[in-house]
């Protein structure tokens, strides 16, 4: 679909070549396949016990949840993942409609070209435009956060569309592999603690497939952080991302890197056993239908996060189908409410799972 031009290596980042990896990311994430080979979620070593008397009629069942002050009906976000080059505004644009039609959280892709220039601003304002009425959520990565000196940059990221948290990517394993990456977190923790008090929205802190640990997650919390996106592993692989644009004058590397990663249900247990209730918790990567999205908020998150399949839905096979996909999870959900006996989500976040052979 997309003609791209590939990203000299060696070269540290530059405009253009913001521009064109993150065309090249889609481009990948959509023609290649990217998912982990090795290593599941993890949710498939749970599962509800089935209840034959739920005492409640299906159109009871009530799915919305409350984000940030807006009512959602289903605690979905489509994770950022698009921005910064031209043929950006339109994914975007379909995207910010799919999640107004359903009424879900919209994030964006990176903003990282917006701290260069403005060449590709529409490619991100688009979203607040085409959808109005639906929480939005601006994106950037923890290493530009340490290396900023000011905050002032990052504060019209989030103004210019309107977002109503931005989300900060820790992603080291990208950045080791990535030809062109930059692997330099030291800092990013203090940063991310002073962004916290300085900006006038949440901070979501997530990772991009390699997950949140217990340990990491403690860090953050100390450090004022109040929402966190596991971003575990068993959906896209970052790691296998970027092992495909290695050139052969990069060094090999090891085949493990690609199924590097905490699964996305071990990553959010953990982490909702060390963190105080109050800690808003995301779980996504892998998420792959709304049995899933129920297991995960019964295992601990407050909403669940899916990137990968609903852009790959909307690049296959256009935008009704997209909005198909996502209305399917969210009568999943609800199907999986209807059949645990629990009306609204905070009684499906009761719910106890069972754990079934190869559980941990
Ligand atoms: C095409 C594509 C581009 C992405 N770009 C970003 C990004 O710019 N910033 C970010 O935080 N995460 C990005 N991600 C990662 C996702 O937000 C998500 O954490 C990860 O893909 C795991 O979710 P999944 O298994 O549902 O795809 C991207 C994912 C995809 C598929």
């Amino acid at each position: 679909m997309k003609e791209l031009q590939r990203t000299g290596t060696g070269a540290r980042d530059g405009n253009d070549a913001t521009v064109s990896r993150k065309a090249e990311h889609v481009r990948l994430c959509m023609e290649e396949e990217v998912s982990f080979t090795r290593k599941a979620t993890g949710f498939e070593c749970w599962e509800f016990e089935h209840n034959a008397l739920p005492e409640l009629n299906f159109d009871e069942v009530d799915t919305s949840c409350e984000f940030l002050g807006y009512r959602l009906t289903v605690p979905l976000i489509v994770s950022g993942m698009t921005g910064g080059y031209k043929d950006a505004e339109s994914l975007n644009r379909s995207l910010a409609r799919l999640c107004r039609r359903v009424g879900i959280v919209c994030g964006v892709g990176s903003q990282r070209q917006m701290l260069d220039d403005d060449r590709f601003l529409g490619s991100y304002t688009v979203v607040r435009e085409e959808a109005p009425d639906v929480p939005v959520i601006a994106n950037i990565g923890a290493a530009e956060i340490a290396r900023l000196k000011d905050f002032g940059p990052v504060r019209r990221l989030v103004d210019v569309i309107g977002a109503d948290a931005l989300a900060v990517h820790c992603n080291p394993l990208q950045e080791f592999l990535q030809p062109e990456g930059n692997p330099e977190f030291r800092g990013a923790l203090e940063a991310i603690g002073r962004l916290v008090h300085a900006l006038s929205v949440p901070v979501i802190v997530k990772e991009v497939g390699a997950g949140i640990s217990a340990r990491v997650a403690r860090r953050l919390e100390e450090a004022g952080v109040r929402w966190i996106d596991v971003a575990g592993a068993g959906g896209t692989s970052w790691a296998g991302v970027e092992m495909m644009r290695r050139e052969e004058t990069c060094l090999p590397v090891s085949r493990e890197f690609w199924d590097w990663g905490i699964p996305t249900a071990d990553a959010l247990r953990e982490v909702r056993q060390v963190v105080a209730p109050g800690v808003r918790i995301v779980a996504s990567g892998g998420i792959a239908d709304g049995v899933m999205m129920a297991k995960a908020l019964a295992l601990g998150a407050d909403f669940v996060g899916v990137a990968r399949p609903v852009l790959l839905a909307l690049w296959n096979d256009g935008f009704e189908e997209a909005l198909r996909l996502v209305e399917g999870w969210a009568n999943d959900l609800k199907g999986v409410m209807f059949l645990t006996g629990s009306r609204t989500i905070s009684d499906l976040k009761l719910q106890s799972l069972r754990c079934i052979a190869g559980a941990r």
